[in-house]
């Protein structure tokens, strides 16, 4: 647990520690298979967080058929009723009050306050309206009607400070600043809307993202809604004059490194972090200079997927490693980082961020950091819900893993440079690859 203590002050610690930690020890108990089907590495918080979570009511739930089962039925059935169903589904314990009625019931709220106001009333929320209260400039945002801007407030209820240990050393101001307004999405999201979003925008701006919002993510199940994988909103809807609110049961807090991160779950990666230290790969990217990026990172699984020819080659030999380390250059895509919706492009030809429109297919090719070497990303859409594909045929099992400094598409093939040219990648698509095949495709970047 000592590697956590870089993480730092006290908040983002506690924080992370409960929803890092504890999960990583849930995770190790995890069976670890060789190669796995597609639908097998489903659920969200399955891969990374392993299958038994914070929540008791998760607990038992299986692995591989909840989060896209859960999110069709959820997505495609209840919908307008997605509020109720939500209420229904966490059980709300809470009565009276203004965050103390069931969620769903939008119409009862008093939306002649302002989303700071009512948050300054409620007595289940008086923590976080405190250190609102130390912070002018998040007061003046979460208070503005102005009529341009509203906000999503995500806040955390009082019971979500015992995260915090008693002996914690206080953070500086910034960093409780800077957790503050990621509690704040940018732009109003109603349950109903959340339903169709993956990442929304927040307050927090991101140096390492090239200045761009940081993002939170939010997934749907049977279990609820979930922020970043490990806060669940336990009352929805709270409607507000510049806004609305929803309340979680965890403090959020701007996430790690990519890299970080990664180390976080060695019994889903301990390939790739092998592959890291083989191939000195740390040294190389320390190197870089990325305003944000898109890392798809493979599972063990996916490792296995080329066969054991291959790895020994990869692994096991001085040639290999050279071939190893371009296969990890090609897997990272600089300057451009790529959520199911949105796009931070900081390519220098290029600057800007855009919402995904919500068409039924976006296409990028997008250049990574091996040579000229492109990687294809195909979003499509149904019904709303989105999967997304690399060099068209491995899919990405856990989308829109938020980092500091980009964002984590988790694959279960490992991606490969297409044979210069061709556009197509059939050969891969099951089984094991031939390490002279390797080789050709890779020999022109070595
Ligand atoms: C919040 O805004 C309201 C008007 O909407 C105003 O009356 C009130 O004084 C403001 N509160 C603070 C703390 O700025
Ligand atoms: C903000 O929300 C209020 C209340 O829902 C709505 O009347 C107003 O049009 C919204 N403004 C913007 C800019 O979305
Ligand atoms: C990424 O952007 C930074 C800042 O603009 C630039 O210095 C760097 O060369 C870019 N990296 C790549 C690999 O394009």
């Amino acid at each position: 647990m000592t590697k956590l203590a870089v993480v730092g002050a006290a908040l983002s610690l506690a924080a992370i520690t409960r929803a890092l930690v504890l999960p990583e020890a849930a995770v190790n108990q995890a069976p670890l298979g060789g190669p796995r089907g597609p639908d097998e590495v489903s659920d969200l918080h399955n891969v990374i967080f392993g299958s038994h979570h914070l929540d008791s009511d998760d607990e038992g739930r299986s692995a591989a058929e909840g989060f896209f089962n859960a999110v069709s039925s959820i997505r495609g059935h209840i919908h307008e009723d997605f509020s109720q169903a939500v209420a229904d589904l966490v059980g709300l314990g809470y009565t009276g009050d203004h965050f103390g009625r069931p969620a769903g019931h939008g119409h009862h709220d008093d939306s002649s306050l302002t989303i700071y106001e009512l948050i300054s009333k409620s007595k289940y929320t008086t923590k976080f309206a405190k250190l609102v209260d130390d912070h002018p400039s998040v007061v003046e945002l979460l208070n503005s009607t102005n009529g341009n801007s509203n906000y999503t407030l995500f806040v955390p209820l009082d019971k979500a400070f015992e995260d915090i240990p008693d002996d914690h050393k206080k953070p500086s101001k910034k960093v409780v600043e800077d957790a503050l307004r990621y509690h704040i999405g940018l732009g109003e999201y109603p349950a109903r809307r959340i339903l169709h979003t993956y990442t929304l925008p927040t307050a927090h701006d991101e140096d390492l993202l090239g200045g761009e919002p940081q993002r939170l993510r939010t997934s749907v199940s049977l279990g609820g809604v979930k922020v970043n994988f490990y806060s669940k909103v336990v009352a929805a809807d709270i409607v507000a004059k510049n806004g609305v609110i929803h309340a979680v049961n965890h403090i959020l807090v701007p996430p790690p490194y990519i890299g970080r991160i990664i180390t976080l779950f060695p019994d889903r990666f301990s390939t790739l972090l092998l592959a890291y230290e083989k191939t000195d790969f740390v040294k190389f990217i320390h190197g870089v200079n990325l305003k944000g990026s898109t890392v798809f990172v493979p599972t063990n699984g996916a490792f296995n997927w080329l066969g054991p020819k291959a790895n020994a080659f990869l692994f096991n030999t001085n040639k290999g490693r050279k071939y190893l380390k371009a296969i990890l250059k090609y897997n990272i895509v600089p300057n451009a980082t790529l959520y199911t919706d949105a796009f931070y492009d900081k390519r220098d030809s290029e600057d800007g961020e855009s919402e995904i429109e919500k068409r039924s297919h976006e296409h990028f090719d997008l250049p990574t950091l091996l040579g000229d070497a492109h990687i294809s990303v195909d979003i499509a859409r149904v019904f709303g819900f989105a999967s997304i594909k690399v060099n068209g045929f491995s899919r990405v099992v856990v989308p829109n893993g938020v980092g500091k400094n980009g964002v984590i598409q988790v694959v279960n093939r490992v991606p490969l440079p297409p044979h210069k040219g061709h556009r197509h990648h059939h050969s891969e698509e099951w089984g094991e690859i031939e390490v002279n095949d390797l080789i050709k495709r890779l020999e022109p970047y070595i």
